[in-house]
């Protein structure tokens, strides 16, 4: 599969893996749409894309609003004529016990990372299945494997994965591609903007974030496995053990992830 004009939406794309997403593909010769949900994050991405020689525009989306991923859709099509692929990126995580948490945030979460993806899905599929195109959804290992005080991220990552691998079974006989790509802990806003029991955000990432891969490793990992038109994604050597390890020793898993949680900085349990 070559890029060369192939028109991809990248959803929640002014930071982190989306960012990385949206230069990487369009460095490949695509038309790349990004959207976000703050003009001067969005514009300030543009002018990267921009300055690598990139076709794009931008939409101002919150993930969401259903009507918000209607209209994208529709200044997409309009603008370029076509959607050939769909990175379900934007995404929020949280960090508080689920007997604290305000229910409300647990809504937030739920509405970006899975109702996000199923309405920006759900309006650029058309398209897509005319194009025979991707739909790709930066999902997470907690895609797999719940972690203590994530209960609304991992809830909305399993949520994700069950709609995607439903709808890649349902439309595998019309030539739809569709990845869960589930990237492990990367270098990203993502724990800074965490938010917390009350919905706050959580300010300081309670992890090294040095030690991480970066957003630019894994949209090299995403561009290739759509390239090859992959259906799943795991990606860090840690990420890819708890996969495998929860898979065949759930029981003994719980006790590792908790204990290896616990040892954040700040953890709200002990
Ligand atoms: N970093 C990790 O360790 C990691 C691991 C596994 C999976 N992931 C997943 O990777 C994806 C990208 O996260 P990241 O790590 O790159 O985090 P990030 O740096 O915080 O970027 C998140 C992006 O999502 C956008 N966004 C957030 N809420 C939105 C909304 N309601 N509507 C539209 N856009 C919204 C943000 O844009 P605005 O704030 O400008 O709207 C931003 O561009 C997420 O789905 C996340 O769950 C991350």
């Amino acid at each position: 599969m070559n890029l060369k004009d192939k028109v991809v939406i990248v959803t929640g794309a002014t930071s982190g893996i989306g960012e990385s997403c949206a230069i990487a593909f369009g460095k490949e010769g695509a038309k790349v749409a990004i959207t976000g949900r703050s003009q001067v994050k969005v514009d300030n991405t543009l002018v990267k894309l921009q300055q690598v020689g990139v076709e794009c525009i931008g939409v101002l989306a919150d993930a969401g609003v259903e009507e918000d991923n209607k209209n994208m859709a529709k200044k997409v099509k309009d603008h370029f004529g076509k959607i050939d692929i769909l990175i379900n990126n934007a995404g929020i995580s949280m960090r508080a016990l689920f007997e604290e948490l305000d229910t409300a945030v647990f809504h937030k979460v739920m509405d970006t990372n899975f109702w996000g993806t199923v309405y920006a899905t759900k309006y650029c599929l058309p398209e897509i299945l005319d194009q025979k195109g991707s739909i790709i959804g930066v999902s997470s290992i907690n895609g797999y494997r719940g972690t203590p005080a994530r209960t609304a991220y991992t809830a909305s990552k399993y949520a994700m994965n069950g709609f995607l691998e439903s709808l890649r079974t349902e439309v595998m006989k019309r030539g739809v591609h569709i990845l869960v790509a589930c990237p492990g802990f990367t270098a990203s806003n993502i724990r800074n903007n965490a938010l917390t029991a009350d919905g706050g955000a959580q300010g300081e990432s309670p992890r090294n974030e040095d030690d991480m891969m970066t957003a630019d490793e894994v949209a090299q990992h995403i561009l290739k496995a759509t390239l090859k038109r992959k259906r799943d994604l795991v990606l860090t050597s840690e990420g890819k053990l708890a996969v495998f390890l929860n898979k065949w020793m759930p029981g003994i898993m719980d006790g590792i992830v908790y204990n290896h949680m616990a040892k954040e900085k700040e953890s709200p349990f002990k």
